[in-house]
């Protein structure tokens, strides 16, 4: 790639940040590491998945392999490079190691956490298993492979509605996204169908913040707009989005929109950003809100996996406890094809 054909891609990108304001400059102080990048994959017979959370750059630059949770973990089954770099968080990582154990798994960033994952640990889920011993565990893909372990069927936000729809048991127990959760009932409600769902305490904290007083604002300022929300936000958000869904199914949605339509996306800016270089017929306002963990993910940390696996964080997870967390991603694949 040359630095031309890198700044043709990003300089469509304009969601109002500095940190996403490409310049010709800018490309060229970045295409010898993206460069560099694409040819130690080849090396090292690695292929690169990023979440579309993280910085354009490695998206448009580097990655093999970008979508929501749900796609990437499909993809990671399908890989045939002997190692993943995911440029992404950890429990994204682990769910690639668990469907490909025999790949060699490595993570780039530095804050590898997400405060959805590291709201409940498996002992946690275990002692819930103790009070609620007739419900059906249901886990958020944001999880660590212990809480999978510890779960019966894990979920995404793409398809958590349709999955708890076709559960047997109308006892349930969510984990960890308490927003989602509400977000799940009131949804069940509105269609009429009765299950019990046992939340959890915890929150995603880039999409808790949006307020639906901003959308309120937005639409008063933007004749036609449409909102499309993530359902980490608050019931409150999805009551007035136009759209609520993950990643993937926004990007569906905003393709199936006329040419000149106005979106605002209460989620995380790499979608945003995303959005700008695919659909450059389209308007997009507002929303540059960061998540530190999926923004911590650099060209130069991955470079320097690449070049440095030795010293990589590697995904290491015991056979038991992968074994038992592919169960739950294996029974989401089952319901999700029903
Ligand atoms: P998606 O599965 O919709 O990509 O969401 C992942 C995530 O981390 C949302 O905050
Ligand atoms: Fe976790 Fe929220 Fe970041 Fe997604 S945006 S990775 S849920 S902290």
């Amino acid at each position: 790639m040359t630095a031309e054909e890198l700044y043709n891609r990003l300089n469509k990108i304009h969601p109002g940040a500095v940190l996403c304001t490409y310049t010709m400059e800018k490309c060229e102080q970045m295409i010898s590491t993206i460069n560099e990048i694409n040819e130690l994959k080849k090396e090292r017979d690695a292929v690169i998945l990023a979440h579309s959370y993280v910085a354009p750059e490695i998206v448009l630059g580097v990655a093999d392999y970008t979508g929501d949770s749900f796609k990437l973990s499909q993809d990671a089954t399908t890989v045939k490079a002997k190692t993943i770099v995911f440029s992404a968080v950890r429990f994204m990582g682990e769910t690639a190691k668990i469907l490909n154990s025999t790949k060699d798994v490595l993570i780039p960033g530095p804050l590898t956490g997400c405060s959805l994952a590291d709201s409940i640990t498996g002992e946690e889920v275990q002692a819930l298993r103790k009070k609620y011993p007739d419900h059906t565990f249901v886990c958020y893909i944001n999880t660590t492979a212990d809480v999978k372990a510890a779960c019966d069927v894990c979920v995404t936000s793409g398809n958590v509605l349709k999955i708890v729809k076709s559960l047997e048991n109308d006892k349930i127990v969510f984990v960890p996204d308490r927003l989602m959760g509400e977000n799940l009932q009131k949804e069940l409600i509105r269609q009429g169908i009765k299950k019990k769902i046992v939340l959890h305490t915890g929150c995603c904290y880039v999409h808790e913040t949006y307020d639906p007083e901003l959308i309120n604002f937005f639409r008063s300022q933007n004749p036609g707009l449409k909102v499309v929300s993530h359902p980490e936000c608050h019931p409150g958000v999805a009551l007035l989005s136009d759209y609520v869904g993950s990643t993937g199914q926004m990007v569906t949605y905003i393709k199936e929109q006329p040419s000149g339509t106005p979106f605002l996306l209460l989620t995380e800016c790499g979608l945003n950003a995303r959005m700008h270089y695919e659909f450059p017929d389209k308007e997009f306002i507002g929303s540059c809100s960061m998540c530190k963990y999926m923004k911590s993910n650099s060209l130069e940390n991955i470079l320097e996996t690449l070049r440095h696996p030795e010293k990589a964080e590697h995904v290491n997870l015991e056979e038991n406890v992968r074994v038992a967390a592919k169960k739950c991603i294996d029974a989401m694949f089952h319901y999700s094809a029903l």
